[in-house]
Parts: C-alpha cells; sequence; structure tokens
C-alpha cells in the first residue's frame, strides 16, 4: 500500500514496485473512477468531498487484506482513520515522503486535482497530514527517481513486509 502527499509519485512507482514482485497493481483515484463512472473532479464537484471519501472508504473496504497487490492510495485516504485502517489490514504501508517543494513542482494548482487549488491550502494540507503519512511501516524519500525508490520499497516489503502484516492481522 502506497501513502503521501499528491505528487509524491505513487502512481509512477507503483507500476514498478508490482512489475519486481509479480504483483497486480491498482490506482485508488482510478478504480473509483471506473466504480463510479465520474473523475475525481466531478464527483468533488458535484456530490462533494465526503462523497469521495466515502468511495475511498469503501473501496479501502473491499480491498483490504487482498494478497499479491499493489494499490497507490489517493493523497487524502491515510489521512481519515477508517480508510486508514482498512489500508493497513494485512498490508505494508508505505510511506512516499516528499519534501514540499517537489510537491509544488510536480502538483500544478489548478491542474485538474481538486484540492489543488492554491499554494496555501496545499501547504496545509501537506503539513497537517504528514503525522498520518508517519504512521506508515516503512518511509522512503520520495525526492530520488522512481526506479531507485521503487527499489527501496520491494526491498523493505521481503524483509519486513510478512512481520508488519503479521504484527496487524
Ligand atoms: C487527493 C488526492 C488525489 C485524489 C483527490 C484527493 C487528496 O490523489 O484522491 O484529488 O485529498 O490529497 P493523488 O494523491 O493520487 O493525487
Amino acid at each position: 500500500m502506497l501513502v503521501g502527499f499528491m505528487g509524491s509519485g505513487k502512481s509512477t512507482v507503483g507500476p514498478l514496485v508490482a512489475q519486481a514482485l509479480g504483483f497486480a497493481f491498482r490506482d485508488m483515484d482510478v478504480w473509483i473512477e471506473a466504480r463510479t463512472g465520474l473523475s475525481v473532479s466531478r464527483i468533488f464537484a458535484e456530490r462533494g468531498e465526503g462523497s469521495f471519501r466515502s468511495e475511498e472508504l469503501a473501496l479501502a473496504l473491499e480491498i483490504q487484506g487482498l494478497p499479491r497487490l499493489v494499490v497507490a492510495a489517493g493523497g487524502g485516504a491515510f489521512a481519515e482513520p477508517r480508510t486508514r485502517a482498512a489500508l493497513s489490514t494485512g498490508a505494508f504501508t508505505a510511506f512516499l515522503r516528499a519534501d514540499l517543494a517537489t510537491v509544488l513542482k510536480r502538483v500544478p494548482c489548478g491542474g485538474g486535482r481538486p484540492l489543488a487549488v492554491g499554494r496555501e491550502r496545499i501547504e496545509a494540507l501537506f503539513a497537517e497530514r504528514q503525522p498520518s503519512y508517519r504512521l506508515a511501516d516503512f518511509e522512503v524519500d520520495a525526492a530520488a527517481e522512481p526506479e531507485a525508490v521503487a527499489r527501496e520499497i520491494v526491498d523493505a516489503f521481503r524483509e519486513e513486509g510478512a512481520a508488519a502484516v503479521r504484527a496487524r492481522g
């Protein structure tokens, strides 16, 4: 389970991790768009953020504990306690830790992400969510090249994954 802020590279690194492990890869945002038939932006605009968070929770509960799957969680999913609990159950969780400057470079304001609507908002969300992300099993510096980030996650999963999953049940 890959978690971290918008722009931390979860969707880029995820397929590399999945390929190395021989697992499937799914992106939660894409998955929710397929289930609802609406883009993430439209869900936010037409139904509100609460509806999107409910979709995230429902999906997290459905996929919890599924084996041989690498999932990129949306940037807000791991900050919601119930969704975080579901995403952590039976899974090894990796936090792609990007610094604010990297995030601001990678996430264009007004670039289609409904919550990336201005530097101040991004900065506030970024600060607010760090404690949640730090609850992940493993942290990796996401400013590095995607291949290097993926390699670190794969190594950590092989070394610590089973124990982390067992510890949580
Ligand atoms: C969100 C991040 C997005 C997407 C939605 C809300 C957030 O996912 O789930 O726009 O609350 O940070 P990415 O982290 O994949 O951009």
